[in-house]
């Protein structure tokens, strides 16, 4: 009775929780809180048709082995860096790499998001730097800033959701 399972994933401080409680209720959290990790349930209308989502918001500051059970959880997943993070980015396609490995020979949805672009003046990731691994890694790409809503928050996630549902 779930169509997508979502997991999140990104270095610790990334911005992983503020995306989804932005996408969720439209708000920005400012507090830092180092998630151990939650798990939402929400319905969306995705192209007119009504989409169940389990989103996991998952704890980045842990082991890969925290991590193996993440991945095994999930069907579809959000890779986020932060803009002005470089090291974030560099993570990503360590990250990715698990995933494959774990989920081989299943063919594993990801979309690649780039988070905190209101912080420009702070930028160590360019946007070709991100487009660059997305073609990479074979997924789609978005920038987007949790903090005042500014890109493609919901399309990122809704993205994810689609390459799902079409397979
Ligand atoms: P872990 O749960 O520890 O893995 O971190 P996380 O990826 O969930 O990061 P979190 O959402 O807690 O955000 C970390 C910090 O960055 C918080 O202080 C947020 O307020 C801040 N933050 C998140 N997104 C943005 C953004 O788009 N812009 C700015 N300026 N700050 C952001
Ligand atoms: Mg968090």
């Amino acid at each position: 009775n779930c169509d997508v399972k979502l997991a999140v994933m990104g270095r610790a401080g990334v911005g992983k929780s503020a995306l989804v409680v932005r996408f969720l209720t439209k708000r920005f959290i400012w507090e830092y809180d180092p998630t151990l990790e939650s798990t939402y349930r929400h319905q969306a209308i995705i192209d007119e048709e009504p989409v169940t989502m389990e989103i996991l918001d998952t704890a980045g500051q842990d082991d890969s082995g925290q991590r193996e059970g993440y991945v095994r959880w999930g069907d579809t997943f959000l890779l986020v860096y932060d803009t002005t993070d470089r090291c974030s980015f560099d993570e990503i396609a360590q990250i990715k790499a698990q995933i494959d490995e774990i989920k081989k020979p299943q063919i594993v949805h990801t979309v690649l998001l780039g988070n905190k672009i209101d912080l420009d003046h702070a930028r160590q990731v360019s946007v070709e730097d991100g487009e660059r691994l997305a073609v990479e890694l074979g997924c789609a790409f978005f920038e987007c800033s949790a903090c005042n809503g500014d890109g493609c928050i919901s399309d990122a996630f809704y993205d994810v959701c689609r390459e799902k549902l079409r397979q």
